[in-house]
């Protein structure tokens, strides 16, 4: 039986760095499943990060490799990330948006995705006033979308051809989840 998978940490701004490697890692290896793209400045620029962890709006939950793989001096690599983004609108408040989900390709099918987005949704169940996750996902990415089924998020819309990528463009389907308060 595979060890269950350890628990995220919530990043700070001393990780950006090592958040920002994650980040073009994503953005080169699977493009289609993401807004930014390689070439774009802002999803890979570290101090972008940096302020975004000291904003208590935003989180990224992530597993680093020294957690499942034993003890790495310094800080190890990042392998799984989910970031969630509380909407600032007031009429859009109750509302937060699941972004930037990946697995470093090496370390997947050991529930390190599941842990992360897990994550992710309590940190969204522990904001006051949140009702609703948000997330889109392409088509071409269905192990995500079977993941976040998994997970209670439905799907409510689909817009045709959302993406371009030259040679191909892919549907978006957005889900949403809405959270049982007690
Ligand atoms: C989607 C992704 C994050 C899944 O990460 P992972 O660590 O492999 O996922 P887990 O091991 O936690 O799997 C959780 C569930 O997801 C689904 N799943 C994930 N990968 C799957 C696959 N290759 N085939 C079938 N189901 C899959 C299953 O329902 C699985 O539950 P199960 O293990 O009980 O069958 C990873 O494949 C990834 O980074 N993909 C590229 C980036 C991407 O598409 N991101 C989504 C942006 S919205």
């Amino acid at each position: 039986m595979p060890p269950s998978a350890p628990t995220p940490i919530r990043l700070t701004p001393a990780d950006a760095e090592r958040y920002a490697r994650l980040r073009r890692k994503m953005l080169a290896e699977a493009p289609w499943a993401f807004d930014a793209g390689p070439d774009n400045e802002q999803g890979v620029a570290h101090d972008v990060y940096a302020r975004m962890f000291a904003d208590d709006q935003h989180a990224v939950l992530a597993i680093a490799t020294a957690y499942s793989w034993g003890l790495t001096p310094g800080q190890p690599d990042l392998v799984a990330a989910a970031g969630i983004t509380r909407m600032r609108a007031q009429k859009f408040a109750h509302r937060a948006r699941i972004w930037g989900v990946y697995v470093d390709s090496a370390h997947r099918r050991r529930g390190l995705g599941r842990a992360v987005v897990s994550a992710a949704i309590r940190c969204g169940r522990g904001w006051a006033g949140v009702d609703y996750l948000d997330l889109g996902v392409s088509e071409n990415s269905p192990e995500a979308r079977w993941l976040f089924e998994g997970l209670g998020f439905k799907q409510w819309g689909r817009e045709p051809e959302a993406t371009d990528h030259g040679a191909q463009r892919f549907d978006e389907i957005y889900m949403t989840m809405k959270l049982k308060r007690s």
